[in-house]
């Protein structure tokens, strides 16, 4: 249970952090909305004057998020060389704790469920074969992204899914990584880390990746999570058996998510192609 207080006690203290830093501006460009908040900071519409270009600007509000979004700058712009198709989110400029990109028109899928309620199975399958296929192109790349989550899943207006947030995804020759936060955290969102990555300190695989996009198909299908709290997340490490499915997930659904969602790491799928082939297969 000690890493479990510890893991806790670390997410409790992060979210303390003052925001002490103050954000910087692109030249003369003008707030127009703002986009959405992360863990990090926020995220805002902004429109340069002298030829009404418009870009998403993300702010760092605290220091650890001035590390994550050099990280980011960084990450995208390797993105960009190597594989544009990955994502259309470019990386401009970074200056005075913000970061200047591609403006995208839609809504996360976080805000995408709670306004239009389930998704049509169309639409559930679309997106979530394109945001594996870009994974398993940053696969490709020796990328991985440990965040795969709704709120890290923009859809456009033209209804196409596209991956964001790269705050914290890393070159890993060998897809493999251990790294852990300033404060000796293992990094991700609890709730779309498997087991293994919350109990080996800082370790990250691509069944980092596997894990979220599965965690991310059970918050739209069933429009929760598996465990209200990080304490309910400790109780379910410690049975080490894997999730039971609610079963509001449909049947042809539940082999995906029982094989993605595994308590250990052998029983799910071994690569984020064989998950994309799996969802390709459903009718
Ligand atoms: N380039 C963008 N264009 C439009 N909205 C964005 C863009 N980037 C982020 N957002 C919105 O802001 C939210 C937070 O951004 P995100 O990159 O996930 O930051 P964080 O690292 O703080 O989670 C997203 O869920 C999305 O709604
Ligand atoms: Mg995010």
């Amino acid at each position: 249970m000690n890493f479990i207080l510890k893991f806790l006690f670390i997410i409790t203290f992060i979210s303390i952090i003052p925001a002490t830093i103050e954000a910087g501006d692109f030249d003369d460009c003008v707030v127009e909305q703002l986009l959405g908040m992360g863990g990090m900071g926020i995220v805002e519409q902004i429109r340069d004057p002298n030829n009404n270009q418009r870009f998403a600007r993300k702010m760092a509000l605290t220091l650890d998020g001035v590390e994550t979004l050099e990280n980011e700058f960084r990450i995208l712009k390797m993105i960009e060389y190597k594989d544009p198709g990955i994502t259309p989110l470019r990386a401009f400029d970074i200056q005075n704790r913000s970061l200047k990109m591609t403006l995208l028109e839609g809504k996360d899928l976080v805000q995408t469920v709670n306004e239009n309620g389930n998704l049509p199975k169309n639409l559930f399958l679309k997106y979530f074969r394109s945001i594996a296929g870009s994974l398993v192109r940053l696969h490709k790349l020796g990328i991985l992204h440990r965040d795969v989550k709704c709120g890290n899943i923009f859809i456009t207006k033209e209804g196409e899914a596209v991956l964001t947030d790269f705050g914290i995804a890393k070159f890993a020759p060998g897809l493999r990584l251990k790294e852990k936060g300033k404060f000796g955290q293992t990094l991700g969102t609890p709730h779309f880390m498997p087991p293994e990555a919350l109990t080996s300190e800082g370790l990250a695989t691509v069944q980092n990746d596997i894990y979220g996009l599965g965690m991310s198909m059970y918050n739209v299908l069933t429009g929760k999570l598996p465990f209200n709290t990080n304490w309910g997340i400790g109780a379910y490490l410690a049975t080490k058996q894997s999730i039971v499915l609610p079963p509001e997930i449909p049947a042809e659904f539940r082999p995906i998510l029982e094989k993605a969602l595994a308590f250990k790491p052998e029983d799910r799928y071994q690569s984020m192609q064989e998950f994309l082939d799996a969802l390709n297969r459903v009718q």
